[in-house]
């Protein structure tokens, strides 16, 4: 029986010619939706939605993930399978004697980064499993929650112990290879985590005073919208489709060369979307009705869904089953961050599987640790107004993914050549690839000017270089 990334085993690790595949189609939606699903969707997302506006963000979002970030997606998928390497490796193999692996370094660092803040997140999702199962989302005030939160993520010690352990699972997972049950589980806990999600939504948007919530999340209003919001529209669609990075590079490099990428972008795609989307009618009706502020930031979620599980019948079963799904999510998506930095370290570097994994899960729960304690009252990391949590989030998703992203769609629409893309998307010509100029269209001239922009714009170098034209 073919392990479910079996390319993730320890057996192959000294020969990367003998890559193996996922197992199935299935297996392969189940690891890049796995991937793309996870605290960008439930955390993320909201917040980001709540300080930048709501309903205007949401439709540039969207329409950044249906302009940049489905091609991207499919432009990974095609680098990886192509190449069958690590980020690195894939543009080495396909552009040999080029400067084009220098874009694999630019995923190494982002994964690097973002597995940082992203493992202290996760480390608060445990703490919460822990709040709800001890019942402490039964009786409170949003204030209540407001504290408890604050005064959690500003304590030096307990954060950084449940992010050590989610950076422990982590490793673990990735050193042991997803085995057969983990694929077995994950098929069931994540439409599982959809089916709460949507019980959520119903509760939110029957409370009193929803309507003005979902107003907020549905009408926009465009003149909201700055320089750096539309970046960070961008950024959060590349952060939730985990791309611009190598993830999916990396996942692309086991998959099966007789699925369709194409239909397995868009399936990815579509689910994490809407997962997002339904993430949002769960929280802004809530916030609307209870009268928290939208524009709070990281906490958001932690405050406002325990006043949602009160306000329902069954709110302990289903915040103890939320909160773990939501841990469960943030791991299988954790663990293509990790893999990204790891299958380098074996594949590049020679390392084996074993130390590569220890040595990436301590460079980087060092930095988890700067950036868990830079929230802390007693520390404070802070530069120009921003902490070490903040800034790390903000380069990696505003400005490393958007770059990566960028060179990932011009590599696949101007370096490869029509006729290899052609081949690729169509398994050697044996099915239809009917969305195929369009795709080209895209990512050779679409994404790369609508990222430059974008990226220009928001950090406020655009009105420079359009001053020289007029
Ligand atoms: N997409 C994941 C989320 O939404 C996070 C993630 C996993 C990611 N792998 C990535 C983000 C690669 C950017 C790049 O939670």
């Amino acid at each position: 029986m073919k392990r479910f990334i079996s390319g993730f085993t320890s057996e192959n690790e000294n020969r990367p010619k003998k890559r193996d595949l996922f197992s199935s189609k299935v297996g392969v939606i189940a690891a890049a939706a796995g991937s793309a699903v996870g605290l960008g969707n439930i955390w993320k997302f909201p917040y980001e939605a709540g300080n930048n506006g709501g309903a205007a963000f949401i439709l540039l979002y969207l329409f950044f993930i249906i302009t940049i970030g489905l091609p991207v997606m499919l432009s990974e998928f095609v680098i990886g399978r192509k190449s069958r390497s690590n980020v690195h490796g894939a543009f080495h193999k396909l552009a040999p004697g080029s400067k084009w692996p220098f874009v694999g370094y630019i995923g190494i660092l982002a994964a690097f980064m973002i597995l940082a803040f992203y493992s202290v997140v996760g480390g608060w999702c445990i703490q919460y499993v822990i709040y709800a199962v001890s019942g402490t989302f039964t009786n409170g005030t949003s204030d209540e929650y407001c504290f408890i939160f604050n005064n959690f993520i500003t304590s030096p010690i307990r954060p950084i112990i449940w992010q050590l352990l989610f950076m422990a699972i982590s490793a673990g997972i990735v050193l042991a290879g997803i085995k057969k049950g983990i694929e077995k589980y994950a098929k069931i806990l994540m439409p599982l985590l959809l089916v709460i999600i949507i019980i959520l939504d119903i509760r939110a948007v029957t409370l009193k005073g929803a309507m003005e919530g979902l107003s907020f999340l549905f009408k926009p209003d465009f003149s909201e919208l700055t320089g750096v919001s539309v970046l960070e529209a961008l950024g959060q669609a590349f952060f939730s489709l985990s791309l611009g990075m190598g993830a999916i590079i990396t996942y692309g490099s086991y998959v099966n060369k007789h699925d369709n990428l194409s239909n397995t972008a868009g399936e990815v795609t579509i689910a994490d979307t809407l997962i997002a989307i339904l993430a949002g009618i769960a929280i802004f009706p809530a916030v609307f009705a209870l009268g928290i502020d939208h524009d709070q930031g990281p906490g958001l979620v932690f405050v406002t869904l325990p006043e949602v599980f009160q306000a329902m019948p069954g709110g302990f079963i289903f915040s103890v089953l939320f909160f773990t799904l939501l841990v469960v999510a943030a791991i299988t998506s954790s663990i293509s961050l990790l893999e990204v930095v790891v299958a380098y370290f074996v594949e590049e570097q020679k390392m084996i599987r074993r130390d590569a994994t220890i040595i990436a899960t301590a460079l980087i729960s060092i930095f988890g640790m700067i950036c868990s304690l830079s929230l802390s009252s007693s520390v404070k990391i802070e530069f120009f107004g921003k902490n070490f949590f903040d800034w790390l989030e903000f380069v990696s998703s505003n400005i490393l993914l958007p770059l990566g992203g960028l060179f990932i769609a011009l590599f696949v629409g101007w370096k490869l050549g029509k006729q290899k893309v052609l081949k690729e998307l169509s398994n050697e010509y044996t099915i239809n690839a009917p969305f195929y100029h369009v795709f080209i269209f895209l990512v050779k001239y679409i994404a790369p000017i609508a990222i430059a922009i974008v990226f220009l714009n928001g950090i406020g170098v655009l009105k420079y270089i359009l001053m020289i034209f007029k």
